[in-house]
């Protein structure tokens, strides 16, 4: 990142060793990873501005001048199209004073033009009007003065991600054996996916490796968390039959620490009832395989290490934006398949934000359970007491028909899997370290 004549001091950024903080053969995590900001610091440093992660989707850009404002760990971006049609991610920054210089959630626009002194950039991020330039010496040059722009940005079935490090492997490449399991959810139409009702975003009082890790090896909780909405939701009303209640399943996981859960049942089904009568499983079975429209086609959870997670029945994608160490803002998207009529898109619509909306009937139970364990993670005693991770020890294999690492529905084994990545970045200076 060009730093001008400055020099910063050695020990501004302290870098901690956390080696010791997380066991993944042992499966124990030292509990001051939710809640000490050295750690919290260090992680955006050395896992948000090297990782692969979640911009928006492909269907949010139709013209030059479309954009939308995220951020990539803490940082705010802007992530437009371009005249040429690329989606380019610029810091939204201005490099005067450091205003934004886009306020506006998503929208149109020609350029970015910043409300404090008026320092105007284009879609590229450069900047092509500064009032007054003749007040500045004759060696100013505009072209040193653009905006911070993502050097990589790279899509996988209509989902954007964007990289800080120019030099990371291949979007692809960190997803690996995950893609068939994102194909099950994102593959299903031969013309792809669009987005719906906006996004939805929440504020949480949690880390944000609370709901990550979650998303990616836990299906233990549901029985226990979730009963009173599997009650709801069951034909009886006296809660789900017992094939329900006790499912069997594999979970996904790799060295990338992508995770994925989800029950295999030959009569796999979508929950809203006009999803599940849209969808040919014949279809599906040859366009995918077999083993996906029974696993990982419907129900299931996932995440794409670090914060970027999915569950294919209720049509969510979702990042978990971290927030200081204590607090995490979601932002969740309903997709749906293209060709999906009228009547089955409003029916998944609502499917999602009845289940997994701010005030869905499940996402309320996960909260609830992130808040929970956040509360108290500071303390001494609590934080200097380690947490289990030891489901499923020793139960990963390689099967045929479900690529990559899997083990049990029920197992910790993608949570460890996680950590164990994340003890690798923030253990692995970063691109950003090596400047002579
Ligand atoms: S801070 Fe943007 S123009 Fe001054
Ligand atoms: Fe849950």
């Amino acid at each position: 990142m060009p730093r001008g004549g400055l020099t910063r001091p050695e020990g501004i950024d302290p870098v901690i060793d956390v080696s010791g903080m997380v066991d993944p053969d042992g499966g124990l995590v030292d509990r001051r990873i939710f809640s000490d900001p050295t750690v919290y610091s260090q992680e955006m440093r050395r896992i948000f501005a090297r990782s692969w992660l979640f911009i928006a989707h492909e269907d949010q850009f139709k013209k030059p001048g479309d954009f939308f404002q995220t951020y990539m760990g803490e940082d705010p971006v802007i992530a437009c199209m371009n005249k040429k049609k690329e989606i380019r991610v610029l810091l939204n920054n201005c490099r005067h004073r450091g205003a934004r210089v886009c306020r506006a959630d998503m929208g149109q626009t020609k350029n970015f033009s910043c409300t404090y002194h008026g320092w105007t950039f284009d879609l590229d991020g450069k900047l092509i009007n500064v009032p007054a330039q003749e007040s500045y010496a004759s060696d100013f040059n505009p072209a040193d003065w653009g905006l911070v722009t993502a050097p990589r940005v790279e899509s996988y079935k209509g989902l954007i991600f964007a990289n800080w490090d120019a030099g990371a492997e291949p979007l692809e490449d960190a997803l690996g054996d995950m893609k068939w399991y994102i194909d099950a959810f994102m593959d299903r139409d031969p013309e792809g996916t669009c987005v719906v009702g906006g996004v939805t975003k929440w504020v949480l009082d949690g880390n944000w490796k609370l709901a990550a890790e979650q998303f990616a090896t836990d299906w233990y909780h549901v029985n226990m968390s979730h009963a009173s909405a599997l009650m709801v939701l069951s034909p009886t009303g006296k809660g789900p039959k017992k094939e329900i209640a006790q499912r069997t399943g594999r979970q996904y996981n790799d060295d990338h620490g992508n995770g994925a859960g989800f029950p295999v049942h030959p009569r796999n089904r979508f929950d809203a009832q006009p999803v599940h009568e849209y969808y040919d499983y014949e279809f599906l079975r040859e366009r995918l395989s077999p083993e996906q429209v029974m696993g990982p086609l419907t129900n299931g959870h996932a995440t794409i290490f670090p914060n970027f997670s999915y569950l294919p029945v209720n049509g969510s994608i979702r990042v978990w934006h971290p927030k200081g160490p204590n607090k995490m803002e979601v932002w969740s998207w309903t997709v749906l398949d293209k060709g999906m009529p009228e009547d089955v898109r409003h029916a998944q619509r609502l499917y999602n934000l009845r289940t997994f909306g701010p005030s869905g009937i499940f996402e309320q139970d996960d909260g609830e359970n992130w808040s929970e364990c956040q509360a108290n993670a500071h303390a001494f005693m609590v934080g200097n007491t380690a947490l289990n991770y030891q489901m499923g020890l020793g139960t990963e294999k390689h099967e045929e028909g479900f690529p990559g690492t899997t083990s049990e529905l029920y197992s910790d084994a993608a949570g460890r899997a996680v950590y164990r990545r994340w003890r690798e970045l923030m253990s692995t200076p970063a691109w950003h370290e090596n400047k002579e």
